[in-house]
């Protein structure tokens, strides 16, 4: 007798104890070839699923979701959702989810790394010793830039934003949020032109939005301070990666950490040569136990949508 009970499909292997709960409720099918899943065969395996469990590179397009009649749930294991056509599975009655909270303090965390990795030259001293280039201590050798007593600007005061600026303060940084194009500013709030020209280190943890695309571009560059740095945490199409390049290379700006790319994996090769960039592979949430965290959040949304119940992190 066929299964009732509902079909999934993974799109990566999950930790063992997300996949143990999944497993148990549900007919599970995984994709477990190296790299992401081709779209073509997302189309295909989505064509008798009522859920699925997504990652960042799978593109859940409307085109996707017509290949997938049965679809009840689309469960993003990451707290961006611009993979997905949110509007697109909202109208054949979808609902998608993602899994804020669980990854703030990763992020957090790998924006500071980011933000000493790039201002204490850390990468690029770590590749000066390995190709055998130290001559020894010297006064003024490898001078960096200090922290404190600076200005750390933030686009974007989500969870992540305000966890990132709640850290400043240990390192002696003054934090200031750019305020939202209308409404009432707060007293930490400054103009998004005023936080470009004011700060010395300007981190972004804005969504992935039509209006966000390439916010941080050559005219928006020319703005920073020549001592400033930029760091991206957030998505990749934010900055403009070639305007980045040319600011970098012509030193408009002092230096600049990514964790996210435009066109991920590929990485615009200007950026590759220089040594005032510090380049991560999309590593924000990639702590074992955020990791966990996320997968098990992901099942517990797709389960409690298949058996009727209301998801607990809603888009
Ligand atoms: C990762 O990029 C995420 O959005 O969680």
């Amino acid at each position: 007798m066929p299964s009732t009970r509902p079909r999934v499909l993974l799109t990566r292997r999950i930790p063992s104890s997300s996949f143990e709960l999944i497993e148990h409720r549900c007919e599970v099918e995984v994709y477990d070839e190296p790299g992401a899943l081709p779209p073509d065969q997302l189309k295909a395996r989505l064509a008798d699923k009522d859920g699925l469990i997504s990652v960042v590179t799978d593109k859940v397009t409307a085109e996707v979701l017509d290949a997938a009649p049965k679809l009840k749930v689309v469960a993003n294991i990451a707290v961006g959702y611009d993979n997905i056509d949110v509007a697109a599975a909202k109208a054949r009655g979808i609902v998608v989810t993602n899994t804020p909270d669980v990854l703030t303090e990763s992020v957090a965390e790998l924006t500071w790394g980011l933000i000493f990795a790039i201002t204490r030259r850390l990468v690029e001293g770590d590749r000066l010793v390995r190709r055998g280039a130290w001559k020894g201590w010297a006064l003024d050798f490898m001078l960096a830039s200090a922290l404190g007593g600076k200005q750390l600007g933030i686009i974007g005061r989500g969870r992540i934003g305000q966890s990132v600026a709640a850290k400043a303060e240990a390192f002696g940084m003054h934090a200031v949020f750019a305020a939202r194009r209308s409404g009432p500013r707060g007293p930490d709030e400054v103009s998004f032109d005023e936080l470009l020209v004011g700060s010395d280190v300007i981190s972004i943890h804005a969504p992935m939005t039509p209006a966000n695309r390439h916010l941080i571009d050559r005219k928006a560059l020319a703005r920073m301070k020549r001592t400033a740095f930029l760091i991206n945490t957030a998505r990749g199409p934010i900055v403009d990666e070639e305007g980045l390049a040319w600011a970098l290379k012509e030193r408009l700006i002092a230096g600049a950490a990514l964790d996210v790319y435009e066109r991920e994996p590929e990485v615009t090769a200007a950026l590759l040569s220089l040594e005032n960039v510090v380049l991560v592979p999309h590593l924000g949430s990639a702590t074992r136990e955020t990791r966990t965290a996320m997968a098990d959040l992901a099942v517990r949304n797709a389960i409690a949508v298949l058996e009727g119940q209301p998801a607990f992190t809603p888009l």
